[in-house]
């Protein structure tokens, strides 16, 4: 009798031990302590972590933008909040739409996703709009997204042409703010910055082109020899514009 209880009791502890040690060792990996917020931003490596934004990610890179959003949510004390397209979004767009862009109309399209402040998600469901993002004002465009907040915690948001749904914070708190959306706000550029639907069908008699290959199709203007530089130096002028921006 005795001796049955005291093999049970042996037998509870060792398996109150056991119970005790697995959830343990499971919980070593997740109990490492959470890569805490401190440290620098990265954006490409918060999405990178988050999986699915290889198209924006690339984008960020392409265009520096990454750089600025970690230099200022490093930096500033408003902080940054990023609307994140995934690749379905991008995939959703019609076929050809981001080689129709400029170089300069990229940029602006990545910083349409950029907001100059932290925002969580419900204060974007009462925030005055519109709300500036780094492309307002860039050439001659209001590019500023309006935010609705919807039933339950969710939020709408908008930039004209596009209206799309943010479910998800890919990373919530300050100072970076990071938001999923399965849209892409493609910034309404004004007709005199946007590609002009078909480019003249420059017909050249494929016997005698020769000489430079002319890339700037201006159709409107007539170009004249300072078309091109203006076109380079507004790019660059531009991209220290949005950096100066940045750095104010
Ligand atoms: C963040 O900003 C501080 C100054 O505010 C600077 O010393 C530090 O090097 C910056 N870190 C990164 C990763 O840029
Ligand atoms: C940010 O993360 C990406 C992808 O994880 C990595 O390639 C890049 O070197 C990181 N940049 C910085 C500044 O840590
Ligand atoms: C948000 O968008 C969805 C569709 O995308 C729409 O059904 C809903 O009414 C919108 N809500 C608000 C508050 O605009
Ligand atoms: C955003 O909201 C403002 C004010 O409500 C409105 O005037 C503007 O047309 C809206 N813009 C877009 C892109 O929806
Ligand atoms: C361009 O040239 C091709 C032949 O090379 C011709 O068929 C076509 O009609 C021409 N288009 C224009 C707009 O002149
Ligand atoms: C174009 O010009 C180069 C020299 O400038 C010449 O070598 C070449 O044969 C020419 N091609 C045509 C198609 O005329
Ligand atoms: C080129 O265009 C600019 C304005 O776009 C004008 O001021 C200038 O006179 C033009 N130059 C020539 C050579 O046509």
């Amino acid at each position: 009798m005795a001796s049955y209880t005291s093999l049970s009791l042996i037998l509870l502890s060792i398996t109150q031990l056991l119970s005790l040690l697995s959830p343990q060792a499971q919980a070593q990996t997740p109990l490492a302590p959470a890569p805490a917020p401190s440290g620098p931003i990265n954006i490409t490596g918060i999405l990178d972590k988050a999986g699915g934004y290889g198209t924006f990610i690339r984008l960020l890179t392409e265009t520096q933008v990454a750089n600025q959003i970690n230099n200022q949510a490093n930096t500033s004390t408003e902080g940054m909040t990023v609307i994140a397209p995934t690749d379905n979004a991008f995939n959703n767009l019609p076929a050809g739409t981001l080689n129709k862009l400029t170089d300069n109309q990229q940029v602006q399209l990545v910083l349409n996703h950029v907001l100059p402040k932290y925002y969580s998600l419900t204060s974007l469901q009462t925030v005055s709009n519109p709300v500036r993002t780094q492309a307002t004002g860039q050439e001659g465009g209001v590019f500023g997204l309006n935010f609705t907040g919807s039933q339950g915690n969710q939020v709408n948001v908008s930039c004209g042409a596009v209206e799309t749904q943010i479910y998800n914070a890919v990373r919530p708190g300050f100072p970076l703010a990071v938001y999923q959306v399965d849209k892409v706000l493609v910034p309404q550029f004004s007709s005199a910055t946007a590609p002009t639907a078909a480019p003249p069908a420059a017909n050249t008699t494929s016997g005698g082109s020769n000489g430079t290959k002319t890339t700037d199709e201006n159709p409107a203007s007539p170009p004249n020899a300072s078309g091109r530089m203006n076109v380079g130096l507004g790019l660059v002028g531009g991209l220290s514009l949005f950096c100066m921006g940045l750095l104010s």
